[in-house]
């Protein structure tokens, strides 16, 4: 059994609830396009990349074949607009509950940590949070072919870091997210609902359950295990 090397963060959702200003950004968008979504809907949102998101909403619609690809790129900007307006008042009260807690007893454990975020706006909302100094990397989303439930962002980070992958828990929100951390052969912790996120390893309702001493027992009993 390998011991646990590194945990890679989803930031979306995980570290601070920028999840929701997404999905009021695409609700805005979505509603000057005719289109109605709701949280149920926005479920399969969570994770999946700006472009991939705004295919989803339009084929939901009913109007996938009504834009050219310039259009589409000028709508997904449109809601990058609207989103980064949302997020400038982020400050680091926003962080999750347990987050900072978390993170100082991951750094106290000398475990590496990474983010894997979809967002190409990561980096700002990181330098927003103040929580930069607890990363030794983050993802570039940008340069990420193939967007969650693909696996490569959390093998990216792991190759980053330098650890196996077998040897890395992945923390996220979104069922996209679980996939891309299973696919990558990591541990996957989900935070949220029980059902959106079954296939995780372990389940916690809140941020503010996650400890190593949670996870570290269903980490070594799943390792050991294969
Ligand atoms: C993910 C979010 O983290 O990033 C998605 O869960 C979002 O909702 C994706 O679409 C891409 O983010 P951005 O900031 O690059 O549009
Ligand atoms: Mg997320």
């Amino acid at each position: 059994m390998k011991e646990v090397q590194a945990i890679l963060f989803d930031l979306d959702g995980v570290i601070t609830d920028t999840a929701e200003y997404h999905y009021l950004a695409w609700k805005k968008l979505a509603r000057e396009l005719g289109i109605e979504i709701d949280r149920t809907f926005n479920e399969q949102l969570k994770g999946v990349s700006r472009i991939d998101s705004l295919e989803k909403i339009l084929a939901y619609g009913n109007r996938l074949q009504d834009f050219t690809r310039e259009e589409k790129e000028a709508l997904a900007n449109k809601k990058n607009e609207l989103y980064k307006k949302m997020i400038t008042n982020i400050t680091p009260a926003d962080l999750l509950p347990g987050i900072k807690e978390f993170l100082e007893e991951v750094k106290q454990a000398n475990l590496k940590t990474g983010i894997a975020s979809a967002s190409k706006n990561a980096f700002r909302v990181i330098d927003y949070l103040q929580v930069g100094d607890y990363f030794d990397i983050i993802v570039d989303a940008a340069k990420v072919e193939k967007g969650k439930p693909d696996p490569e962002i959390f093998l990216k980070g792991a190759d980053q870091l330098g650890v196996d992958y077998c040897t890395c828990i992945g923390i996220e929100d979104a069922a996209a997210g679980i996939k891309a951390i299973k696919s990558a052969g990591m541990f996957a912790v989900g935070i949220g609902s029980r059902t959106e996120l079954k296939e995780a390893d372990i389940i916690l309702s809140s941020t503010n359950e996650l400890t190593l001493e949670t996870i570290l027992p269903a980490y070594k009993n799943t390792s050991a295990a294969q």
